[in-house]
């Protein structure tokens, strides 16, 4: 089946380096490797390692470093990947078949739902409401997952909404799961990318339907070298290794070396307080700017992440309003409709702050005009 666009990823890579503020981005300002280096990432020696094919689900050590953050793994159950998405799509590619089904919440990262249709599955959503704290709305839960539901996608703390599941919703989410035999694939890259709140509970080990994937790219602030994981049970983690083998055979033996220093307990640390400390400088800029706009725009302040989901009080569909801020004030954001809420516009708030003040300035000034 031919695959559909993923609208937003195309959007992106179409404008992202051509305008003049990318305010489509989602993670925060990422790290040099000259600050790896000084984690301990020994580049004088990685200069001499020739440069040859790495071991393709993720060197031994690598795995037992990634292994000893999800309790009770071992490294048969960790595929190492090309970032997060590729271990999304290899979830996705092992476990669905025609006439499965496939539930997610929206709004989210819409990386899966094209998959999944490409695969013959059928998508069902759910809602996270605003009203309530961007909760799932549990009638619609209830319904979207069946026995026919192979896979559930989540991804928590949340892209776009920047919320976080409560334990109570876990538990409530493990439980329907384990009834109805489904997937719980729960996509935590942005665990670690808290603002203002103690660090997310990973589902993993709340039951063994559970999969988690993660990567460098949200959390850490390491996207450019794409490592990303899949922790499993074993049976499954070995079915995305053959599908691995098929598609990319692995990752680079530099960004698994790389990957290596940043996964260190300390150096994690490090990271997750760089992000944190760059979102909590940059939220009460957009939390200024928001106000400006009295009730015309409203958001509930991301609780993790570098993204900021704003409604907007007007009839514009989402992508005109993205496409009259790209034609005229030269500043890519991410319309609502990309990620499955309309009315809404995603905004990058992980970026330097001039970069910032000026981008929101941009993205104000169309606002400014529509609600005249
Ligand atoms: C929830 C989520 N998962 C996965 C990805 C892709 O991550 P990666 O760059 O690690 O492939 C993104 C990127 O925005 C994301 O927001």
């Amino acid at each position: 089946m031919p695959i559909e666009l993923f609208e937003m990823e195309r959007m992106q890579s179409t404008w992202e380096n051509l305008v003049d503020y990318d305010m489509s981005e989602s993670g925060v300002r990422p790290l040099t490797l000259r600050e790896l280096v000084e984690m301990g990432f020994d580049l004088e020696e990685f200069l001499d390692q020739p440069l040859g094919y790495s071991q393709s689900n993720g060197t031994l050590e690598l795995r037992e470093a990634i292994a000893a953050i999800y309790p009770g793994s071992s490294v048969e159950q960790i595929e190492v990947t090309n970032g997060t998405s590729e271990a999304n799509y290899l979830v996705a590619l092992s476990q669905l078949r025609p006439g499965d089904d496939m539930a997610m919440e929206a709004p989210n990262y819409m990386q899966l739902p094209g998959v999944a249709r490409s695969l013959g599955a059928q998508v069902r959503t759910f809602s996270l409401r605003q009203e309530t704290g961007w909760e799932p709305d549990w009638d619609e839960f209830e319904r979207a997952l069946s026995r026919r539901t192979k896979l559930l996608y989540l991804s928590n703390p949340n892209n776009p909404t920047g919320s976080v599941l409560s334990g109570a919703a876990m538990d409530r989410i493990v439980e329907r799961c384990e009834a109805t035999g489904t997937w719980l694939l729960s996509d935590e890259v942005y665990l670690g990318a808290e603002i203002d709140r103690p660090r997310t509970k990973s589902f993993w080990g709340m039951s063994d339907r559970v999969i988690v994937t993660s990567g460098l790219s949200k959390a850490y602030g390491i996207p450019g070298v794409r490592i990303g994981w899949i922790v499993a049970p074993k049976g499954l983690a070995e079915e995305c290794w053959a599908q691995h083998d098929y598609l990319t055979i692995g990752p680079s033996k530099m960004s698994d070396r790389i990957a290596r220093v940043a996964v260190e307990p300390r150096n994690r640390e490090r990271c997750y307080a760089r992000t944190r400390a760059i979102l909590a400088g940059n939220l009460p800029i957009a939390r200024e700017w928001v106000g400006g706009f009295g009730r015309r725009l409203t958001w509930r302040e991301p609780q993790a992440g570098a993204i900021a989901l704003i409604k907007y009080d007007e009839g514009l569909p989402s992508s005109d309003l993205a496409e009259r801020v790209r034609t005229r004030q030269n500043t890519l954001v991410v319309p609502g409709a990309h990620v499955g809420l309309e009315g809404h516009l995603r905004i990058w708030i992980g970026g330097r702050e001039d970069y910032l003040r000026e981008g929101l300035t941009r993205i104000g000034r169309e606002l400014t005009a529509l609600f005249r």
